[in-house]
């Protein structure tokens, strides 16, 4: 089982949450990620959450997996029936390197897809490339917010993705699958998180309770480092070289 955070996809140019990148100016106030990430904003300011959502979904579409993420690639095809990748990252560079969708587990959405509002259906829809691309700070236009609707009951959509204010479950973020897998997993290697999530510190300890080895990849100390430093061990560098070293040594 790999466990990926935003620090995979730092080295393809994605600005993580928690780096200093993060911020995002709305009427000249400045919002932390963690404050326009929420059911509460997009309640009370739905075009400029979608402003947000649709500028990091161009950054998204414009970056390219790195050799982290093709690390992985070569990891689910050398074991297709023992590889789980479970992604906190919505930006999609997982797919698009080339791992197969029931690889893929993303716990925290998909930056690509949007759902009804008001839940109207569990589906969820690719948003439309007519949707094109929002520069920093550039408004949501009439032209875009009426694509940016519901097709089954023509309300409002939004992102397809988990809000901090919202909880994890089976259809929309994989929960108890994750879960059971990390249970059943023999090795656990973290990357690029700094473990301030839910499911993920389920998924470690969980992992760590059924035997599993551990290990963190991360440029910097974190939680999850103190939990692998007793099993597997840390590697203190950047994800996309330390996870071709794994692979490599692992598929060889
Ligand atoms: N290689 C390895 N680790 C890196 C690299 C790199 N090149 N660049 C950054 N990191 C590490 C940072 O040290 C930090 O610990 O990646 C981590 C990124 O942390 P966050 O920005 O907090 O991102 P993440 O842990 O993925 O956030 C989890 O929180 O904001 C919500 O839903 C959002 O999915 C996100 C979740």
């Amino acid at each position: 089982m790999f466990l990926t955070g935003a620090g995979v996809s730092a080295e393809s140019g994605i600005p993580t949450f928690r780096g200093k990148e993060g911020y995002w100016t709305v009427r000249a106030r400045e919002y932390h990620p963690q404050e326009l990430a929420t059911h509460e904003a997009f309640e009370a300011m739905p075009w400029e959450v979608w402003a947000w959502y649709l500028y990091r979904r161009a950054i998204c579409r414009n970056a390219a997996p790195n050799d982290g993420h093709r690390a992985l690639v070569r990891a689910g095809t050398a074991w297709p029936d023992r590889f789980a990748l479970v992604t906190q990252n919505v930006d999609g560079l997982h797919r698009r390197a080339g791992n197969a969708d029931h690889h893929v587990l993303a716990i925290h959405g998909d930056i690509q897809q949007m759902r009804c509002a008001r839940e109207c259906v569990a589906d969820r829809w690719q948003i439309p490339d007519a949707v094109g691309e929002l520069g920093k700070g550039e408004p949501v236009s009439p032209a875009v917010k009426a694509l940016l609707v519901c097709p089954k009951c023509t309300g409002m959509a939004r992102p397809h993705v988990l809000w901090f204010d919202e909880s994890y479950d089976e259809e929309r973020y994989h929960l108890d699958t994750v879960r059971r897998i990390a249970n059943e997993a023999a090795l656990v290697v973290v990357a690029g998180t700094s473990a301030q999530t839910n499911l993920p510190w389920q998924v470690v300890t969980l992992g760590a309770r059924a035997g599993a080895t551990i290990v963190d990849i991360n440029l910097e100390d974190n939680p999850f480092g103190e939990i692998a430093q007793k099993s597997g061990g840390v590697i203190r560098g950047p994800a996309a070289a330390a996870l071709t070293a794994i692979v490599d040594r692992l598929v060889g």
